[in-house]
This record gives C-alpha cells, sequence and structure tokens, in this order.
C-alpha cells in the first residue's frame, strides 16, 4: 500500500473509483469540463448514507457530468430514483449519456434548468436524501428548499463547506461568505443534528445533517 495522506490512505483501503468512473471523469476533462466532482472519500460517504437511511429517493443539486449522480444511484435498491438538477445544457447532456452508459437511465432524472426553478416543479415530492454541490451563493436558498422536501430522519448533504478556511475571512468572496452564512444557518436550525466531514485531506468538507423530530 503506498498511500501518503488520510485521504489517500482510505481510499487505498475502501476503494475510490472503478474503471468505468476513472474513463468518465478522465473524458470530462478532455471535454473541458472542471474536475470538480467528489473525492472518494466524499463519494463512499454519500454511498454509506443512501445504504444507511434505506434511501429510495435522493435528490442532487448540481449534476456536472454525473460522476455523484452514479455513485448515488448505485447505492439504491432497484426501485430507487435520484433527481439531479444541472443548469448548463453541455453537463446535463454529458451526464445523461454517462448514465445511460453506467446502465442506470431508469434509476436517473436530469432536470435541465437552473436549480431554483426546477426546485419549484418538485414542491410536494419528498427525497430521503438531498446532496447539495451547485452554485455556492445559492446554498441558503437550497438549504430552504432540502428542509421544505424532506421529513423526519432524512438527510442532508452539502459539499464546499470549508473552501481552504476561506469560510473564515472577514474580506471572503461571494461564494464563501455565503458558504459561511449558510453553515451558521445550519448550526442554528434546531431541525438539524449536523456534523462536518473533513474532505480532500482537510483542504474543504462537508456538512451532514439528519432532520430531528420536531
Ligand atoms: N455533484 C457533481 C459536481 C457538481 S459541480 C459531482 O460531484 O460529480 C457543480 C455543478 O452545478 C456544475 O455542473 C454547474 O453547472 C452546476 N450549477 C451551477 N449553478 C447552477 C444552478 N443555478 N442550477 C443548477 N445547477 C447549477
Ligand atoms: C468548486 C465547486 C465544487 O462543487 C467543488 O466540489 C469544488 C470546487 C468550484 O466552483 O470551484
Ligand atoms: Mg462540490
Amino acid at each position: 500500500m503506498c498511500a501518503t495522506t488520510l485521504d489517500e490512505y482510505g481510499t487505498a483501503l475502501f476503494g475510490g473509483e472503478d474503471d468505468f468512473l476513472r474513463a468518465i471523469r478522465e473524458e470530462a476533462i478532455r471535454e473541458g469540463l472542471p474536475a470538480i466532482q467528489v473525492p472518494p472519500e466524499l463519494g463512499r460517504l454519500l454511498s454509506v448514507l443512501v445504504a444507511a437511511r434505506g434511501a429510495r429517493s435522493v435528490l442532487e443539486i448540481g449534476t456536472l457530468f454525473g460522476y455523484s449522480t452514479i455513485l448515488l444511484a448505485r447505492a439504491l435498491p432497484l426501485d430507487g430514483r435520484v433527481t439531479s438538477l444541472e443548469v448548463n445544457p453541455k453537463h446535463a447532456d454529458l451526464a445523461r449519456r454517462n448514465v445511460q452508459r453506467a446502465g442506470l437511465a431508469d434509476r436517473v432524472e436530469i432536470e435541465l434548468g437552473p436549480a431554483l426553478e426546477s426546485l419549484q416543479n418538485l414542491n410536494g415530492r419528498t427525497f430521503d436524501l438531498v446532496f447539495i454541490d451547485a452554485d455556492k451563493p445559492a446554498y441558503p436558498d437550497y438549504l430552504e428548499w432540502a428542509l421544505r422536501l424532506t421529513s423526519p430522519g432524512d438527510v442532508i448533504v452539502a459539499d464546499n463547506v470549508w473552501r481552504r478556511g476561506e469560510v473564515l475571512l472577514d474580506d471572503a468572496d461571494e461564494a464563501a461568505s455565503a458558504m459561511a452564512r449558510f453553515n451558521r444557518l445550519v448550526a442554528d436550525n434546531r431541525r438539524l443534528r449536523t456534523t462536518i466531514v473533513s474532505t480532500r485531506d482537510g483542504g474543504d468538507a462537508a456538512i451532514v445533517s439528519v432532520v430531528r423530530a420536531e
């Protein structure tokens, strides 16, 4: 085993990506998409949470090329569904193709459009797990939607909540200051029991919340 960091060690032990996920990641880079898909440790955490929750319906905000979408869908039972929201048509097209190639087309729906518009159409639906991973300034709005679309026992995960500590800066950019506000909203919400989990060897983090009984 040749691991130099905790996350490399975790990936050496518990697995990272298979050949299919590596191939679609490399293709996405060739297509010029940003390589900002979930790192292996967050992919594993999402899979564990889907299984632990016994989730059958998952909402993802921010699809990119479908990397995390496929990880989530694979963790679901055959009758489970992932609904993933994506504003960029090029991303959504590639993600749909990847989901098809993964043999998961019947478990995944990708909704093209600004997430805040697509969410309006989901009003009334319920989800067992919500993964927030799109435009950072809208995270506080996505939190409201996540709370609206879930019930006690459901799980909310949000990526990129630490940003190398930028959330602490007084002169944080728009993304980091929205994230600091998001983290505070999560922390202050009595309906949520929350922890923050380091990713990317401490370079970033995700919050993981469970919705509590009222
Ligand atoms: N969850 C993906 C990574 C998502 S990257 C993975 O781990 O594989 C963030 C994605 O959010 C990008 O594809 C970007 O186009 C999309 N996005 C940005 N703003 C958005 C918006 N307002 N509505 C929906 N998607 C948005
Ligand atoms: C960025 C966005 C992400 O969702 C991520 O995981 C890493 C980086 C970004 O916009 O820079
Ligand atoms: Mg992210």
